[in-house]
């Protein structure tokens, strides 16, 4: 565990709830872990609230293991919410069961019971996340996952000294699911977080921040390795340190041709691996996030700090600021975007789909649709080429495993009934979506491209969208409408950034790539949780494959029921 840089995994493990690891050396591990979901009383901003945990850390705990390595968390709720964890950008072959999205791969987790989420990781090392996938939970209840190479297996990057995860996430004084009760009762947006965090921390701009501020010491002349992880419900976040420059080198749990910038921008869902040097004259330094939104949007616009302390350097001598992009740079964001290339090397090779066997396009929309309850007898609300997706009462996992009917449709939309100029001015009205569990079937082992088009339809806005079971390639995105007879010709089918989160740039359009090789039902939704929330979701039905290894696994016994 060298790698690590020296600190002591083994009492990390103890206290993160680590319960056994057996392995040989060089051979695939079993890391087990116990969360225990629990509510416990924390204090932010001067305010105390109780909140949903695991094991009561907030962060939750760090997941770690080896490429190749199997693992088995054993989630017990304890809380009183019906729940389940996703283990976002884990690939889980064949092994929907274990993805996590309640009502799409399992029934929630409830109070009182257990399920043991058992996974294999292969063919992939880096950053990923878990969160809770039911309500907002995962306001609070999120953590790392931390993949290392295979033993003996170096990153194809300088060997950090050491290495720290950095998690932005979200703070309401108030409890967040009474919030949102609240928005959806009335059909608008909830209340915007009162702060943003760093390892659950809002920093120095805050009240009552003296102990809430998370503090990194690093040695002069030695190198760092962060793992950024966006956990915030809703916002896309700039970052920056300042006096040191960022050098990208993994997104998503896939290595990328590194370069160097003075920011970074993160959606939510997506995780992003820098290096730093520590080579300024020793003091101490603000690492700072603030949101990315280039729409008149409300959004919580306040700046989360924490600090990169050099050792040997007192508290009391007062950091320098970095300086943060504007809000609404919205050129930045998208050059920003434009240099993620994959590594593309003969180890780590971009095999982007060249031959599409199945095109769809899906059109972002926001919508208003009747609600006599609400305060102005309508609800926001929001849809892929108008289809607003309706959760079921049941796992359309186990629908599609048992073929249970009744439960779904396989009729969802490959491209909008009716095209019209997407990104035009606002479209203001016939808002109305309709509504239906509608998925989409895929062949298996079919190649698909994707084109995600954001729309005007009440206002234009960035989408981070999120695809479970798979990695993509991202080999497209502008502004404006996307022009199928111009624009695949731009395509770039060489080195794309391959990933599980892409951003769709405010009122334009992202081409993703993915081969249909893993069998199951897999959602796809926009990672901000409003959105999601609103019905900016749908899922795939991969269909099982011919050959052995290439149906659904038969599900585990302690599979939750609804
Ligand atoms: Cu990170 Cu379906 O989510």
């Amino acid at each position: 565990m060298a790698r690590q840089g020296g600190f002591c995994l083994g009492s990390f493990f103890l206290i993160l709830g680590f319960v056994g690891f057996f392995s040989t050396p060089a051979e695939a591990a079993v890391k087990k872990y116990q969360f225990d979901v629990q509510v416990k009383n924390i204090s932010r901003l001067c305010h105390a609230k109780p909140i949903v945990t695991v094991n009561g850390m907030f962060p939750g705990p760090t997941v770690y293991a080896r490429e190749g390595d199997s693992v088995l968390v054993n989630v017990t709720n304890h809380a009183q919410y019906n729940m389940s964890i996703h283990w976002h950008g884990l690939k889980q072959f064949r092994n929907g069961w274990a993805d996590g999205p309640a009502y799409i791969t399992q029934c929630p987790i409830q109070t009182g019971q257990s399920y043991t989420y058992t996974f294999n990781i292969t063919g992939q090392r880096g950053t990923l996340w878990w969160h809770a996938h039911i309500l907002w939970l995962r306001a609070t209840v999120y953590g790392a996952i931390v993949i290392l190479p295979k033993e003996g297996t170096p990153f194809p990057f300088p060997q950090p000294y050491r290495e720290t995860n950095l998690i932005f996430g979200e703070w309401w004084n108030n409890d967040v699911e009474e919030i949102v009760k609240q928005g959806n009762q009335m059909g608008l947006p909830p209340n915007i977080s009162d702060a943003h965090t760093i390892n659950g921390k809002p920093g120095t701009l805050f009240p009552c921040s003296e102990k809430y501020t998370f503090a990194m010491e690093v040695e002069q002349g030695k190198a760092y390795l962060l793992r950024i992880i966006n956990a915030a419900l809703n916002d896309e976040l700039f970052f920056s340190i300042a006096g040191h420059n960022l050098t990208v080198v993994e997104i998503d749990a896939v290595y990328i041709n590194p370069f160097t910038t003075q920011y970074i921008l993160i959606a939510p869902g997506q995780t992003t691996n820098v290096l730093i040097q520590a080579n300024q004259r020793p003091g101490r330094y603000f690492m700072a996030t603030r949101t990315f939104m280039d729409v008149p949007i409300p959004v919580d616009n306040k700046t989360a700090t924490a600090i990169l302390q050099y050792k040997g350097i007192p508290n009391t001598v007062v950091p320098l600021f970095p300086s943060l992009p504007a809000p609404n740079d919205s050129n930045l964001a998208l050059s920003y975007n434009s240099k993620l290339k994959s590594l593309n090397t003969p180890n780590f090779p971009a095999n982007v789909p060249l031959n599409v066997d199945r095109h769809l396009f899906y059109a972002i929309g926001l919508g208003r649709n009747a609600c006599p309850t609400c305060l102005n007898g309508t609800q926001l609300t929001a849809s892929l080429n108008n289809v607003t997706f309706v959760m079921p009462q049941t796992a359309l996992l186990e629908a599609h495993y048992f073929n249970k009917k009744g439960v779904f449709t396989m009729d969802f939309p490959d491209r909008p009934s009716t095209p019209f100029n997407y990104t035009g001015a606002p479209l203001t009205a016939n808002l109305r979506t309709s509504l239906g569990t509608r998925l989409s079937k895929i062949t298996f082992n079919s190649t698909v491209e994707l084109v995600l088009q954001d729309t005007n339809l009440l206002i234009v806005e960035s989408h981070p969208f999120h695809l479970h079971g798979y990695n993509f390639f991202v080999v497209g995105t502008g502004v404006g409408n996307f022009d199928p007879a111009k624009d695949p010709a731009k395509f770039n089918l060489v080195d794309p950034p391959e990933r599980n989160t892409v951003g769709v740039p405010t009122g334009g359009w992202t081409a993703i790539r993915f081969r249909a090789d893993n069998p199951g039902v897999w959602f796809m939704h926009c990672h901000l949780e409003l959105h999601t929330g609103w019905g900016l979701k749908m899922a795939f039905v991969v269909e099982d494959g011919k050959g052995p290894n290439q149906s659904v696994l038969p599900p585990p016994k302690d599979l939750p029921t609804c």
